[in-house]
């Protein structure tokens, strides 16, 4: 199985709008991922931030218009956008969607886009108004009609002091999006529910029984579904990693049994179910509705365990059951547990780890099993993994 690659070239081109501030931050996290970032700056974009700010942050000379010198022939609208893998424009000012709609090429960075090969994104970043304004929507409808991926924008107060939709998406948020654009789109028209995270079993309204699963392995696979064109929902229990942007629907539940509610309630609309939250077998019996107090001489509290229902079974063994992956961490013996667990579960596709090399670590190293094969991936980033599981997934779905 192929390791995806996920360092990129990214043109980002920068209109005049407030929200060019945001750009800042998003050459930072870009260049962070260890994509190579150079930035395009329309004249009016200068008058909001400097180009020299950009410069310093992606590392790279900063282009503003179709006569600056971008190599030998001086011809930067075609250079630069062939050693380009993906275009991103943010904030993308309503006239810049308009010249582009129409195909126009009066500046560098409209040049650029008509002359593009790679795919493009825009994050649109104005007044309310100028959003809803009729013919920015017909030219939002035209750049959709063309494959250009319109990120956002987000709903809230603006700059100007008004509230409505055309606020540019953060900074994070676009960094993480960026990698649909170029991600195939392996599951397109599929909806996927994911669990994650751990679970948090109540003693008293203080204390609780949990682990130390972070949530970022399923994290990492929301983000790989959803950037592999899937409409994803998740459900999430305690996490120490933010929740994906871009997600048709995202809830908290933290006890077995709410996160169980959450699932069966969520399932009739699913196509996949990956259960990847680290789901306590055991919930408390006797939970105590005040908090326990310690009782100087009196006996030590005895806390009475009593089984969780197993998410994954129950799922896997309904009638209408989607197609179902699951995780097994084991702590020794991996793959004669995990390969137990698959058959005993009914689970089409189960990703076994060594939980010490896993939980709340940032990278991964799995085994997948189904019915055809035994795949052991090097390890990696979660973010590596989890495209390496949908790819896996995609081969196998109906
Ligand atoms: C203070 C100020 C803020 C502006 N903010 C926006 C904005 O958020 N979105 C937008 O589409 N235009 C905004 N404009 C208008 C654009 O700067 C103007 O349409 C400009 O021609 C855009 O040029 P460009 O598309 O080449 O960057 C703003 C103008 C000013 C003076």
């Amino acid at each position: 199985m192929d390791v995806k690659v996920m360092k990129k070239k990214v043109l980002l081109g920068i209109c005049g709008g407030i929200a060019a501030y945001k750009c800042c931050e998003l050459v930072r996290l870009l260049k962070k991922a260890g994509h190579q970032v150079n930035v395009v700056m329309t004249q009016a974009a200068t008058d909001f931030v400097s180009p020299t700010t950009f410069q310093a942050l992606s590392g790279e000379p900063v282009l503003l218009d179709t006569h600056d010198a971008a190599g030998g022939n001086g011809m930067a609208h075609i250079n630069l956008s062939r050693q380009t893998d993906v275009m991103l424009i943010a904030p993308a000012s309503a006239n810049t969607l308009a010249k582009i709609a129409h195909g126009m090429a009066d500046n560098l960075l409209t040049t650029l886009v008509a002359a593009r090969t790679c795919p493009l994104a825009v994050a649109p970043a104005m007044n309310v108004q100028m959003w809803n304004n009729p013919a920015n929507q017909r030219n939002l409808a035209l750049l959709r009609q063309d494959q250009i991926k319109i990120l956002g924008p987000a709903v809230g107060e603006q700059a100007c002091g008004e509230t409505g939709s055309g606020r540019m998406l953060e900074a994070a948020e676009l960094a993480e999006l960026l990698a649909d654009v170029w991600t195939l789109p392996v599951l397109a028209g599929k909806r996927v529910l994911i669990t994650t995270g751990a679970t948090f079993e109540a003693i008293d309204p203080v204390r609780g029984i949990t682990n130390i699963s972070s949530g970022q392995m399923g994290m990492a696979l929301a983000r790989a579904c959803r950037a592999a064109g899937a409409s994803v929902s998740l459900v999430y229990g305690q996490i120490n990693t933010s929740v994906a942007a871009g997600l048709a629907y995202t809830e908290q539940a933290v006890s077995a049994d709410s996160m169980l509610n959450a699932v069966e309630r969520l399932l009739p609309q699913q196509d996949v179910f990956i259960s990847v939250a680290a789901v306590a077998d055991y919930k408390v019996k006797n939970r105590s509705v005040q908090k326990l107090k310690k009782q100087p001489g009196q006996a030590v509290p005895v806390i009475e365990l009593t089984e969780n229902a197993d998410i994954l079974a129950t799922v896997a063994g309904r009638p209408d059951a989607p197609f179902c992956v699951g995780f097994a961490a084991e702590s020794e013996h991996v793959l004669e547990h995990a390969r137990a667990k698959r058959l005993k579960k009914g689970v089409p596709l189960l990703v076994a780890n060594d939980v010490s090399q896993a939980m709340g670590k940032t990278t991964n190293q799995v085994i997948l099993l189904d019915d055809e094969q035994e795949t052991a991936l090097p390890q990696m980033s979660k973010a590596d993994t989890a495209a390496a599981i949908v790819e896996r997934l995609a081969q196998l779905l109906p």
